[in-house]
């Protein structure tokens, strides 16, 4: 039986698409047989963000409606192959499309994959019941900043109502610099305030912005670690986390040094 996460968040913007499209690409580079649900019905985001739009032909929709079978949706990654994607659709109004419908889809494909992962929409309404109620695990997006805590603190108490056993939260777009001259809320705080335990910090990172506008995922890139041990993290449930301060250590120590010198 495949591990069913659900990525949420609360607050829109805060990087549920990717961490879902990483983790995806991190736990099939651990070789692990992973697909991702894009339950962001009307916005599809998974696909373009993996560089799959051109190669789809059916839709979540278009399962759900009964046009074609789960398996024919199914779209694989060409770069990682034990990877999958079950794309959303851009067109279709999502209002006919329940939690149960959703579920009768993880439960077909429930013994071909290790791991299902499905891309939450931001808010609490319908979408969020959609993409809950199949899973039994969750992952919940924070970004630094006060708004973002307070709507993951919600959902956390809205999980509750569900069958979720396991919850734990990503930190994502966490600035080393900020974070050493004390203006960014540190990890400490957040998982305090959360009151959730941590799965992994992601630092603020150009490639990752890259990733969304061509279609690459960057596989050496700084945040290429943090994925790498979130992924570990989930996985092995240890508790390697990145350290998000490291280049920014070294290159104050070096100012450090120069501006005595001229001093
Ligand atoms: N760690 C990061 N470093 C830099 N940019 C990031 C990072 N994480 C996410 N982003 C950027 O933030 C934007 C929003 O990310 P994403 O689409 O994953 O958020 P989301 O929570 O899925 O949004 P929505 O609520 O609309 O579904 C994207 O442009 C993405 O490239
Ligand atoms: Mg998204």
């Amino acid at each position: 039986m495949a591990r069913k996460i659900v990525i949420t968040s609360g607050k829109g913007g805060v990087g549920k698409t990717t961490v879902c499209a990483n983790l995806g690409v991190y736990l099939s580079r651990l070789g692990f047989r992973v697909v991702m649900l894009d339950v962001d019905i009307g916005l599809n985001n998974l696909d373009v963000i993996m560089g799959l739009e051109r190669q789809v032909i059916f839709d979540i929709t278009d399962v759900v409606c009964g046009k074609c079978r789960v398996r024919q949706a199914l779209l694989q990654d060409p770069n990682f192959p034990s990877l999958y994607l079950l794309p959303s659709s851009h067109t279709y109004s999502s209002s006919k499309i329940t939690g149960e419908h959703i579920k009768n889809i993880v439960d077909v494909i429930d013994h071909s994959f290790d791991y299902i992962l499905i891309d939450c929409p931001a808010g609490v309404e319908t979408g969020f019941h959609r993409a809950v109620f199949p899973a039994n695990e969750a992952i919940i997006v924070v970004t630094p900043h006060l708004s973002s805590i307070r709507d993951a603190d919600k959902v956390v108490g809205l999980l509750g109502e569900y069958n979720i056993e396991n919850k734990g939260i990503v930190i994502n777009r966490m600035r080393g610099d900020l974070l050493l001259s004390g203006d960014m809320m540190n990890i400490e705080s957040i998982v305090k305030a959360m009151g959730v335990s941590l799965l992994g910090v992601i630092p603020e990172d150009d490639a990752v912005g890259k990733m969304s506008t061509d279609g690459r995922i960057m596989l050496d890139s700084e945040s290429a670690r943090a994925f790498t041990l979130l992924a570990e993290n989930i996985h092995n449930g240890s508790k390697k986390i990145f350290d998000c301060t490291y280049k920014y250590r070294g290159l104050m120590g070096y100012f450090k040094r120069n501006i005595k010198k001229h001093v």
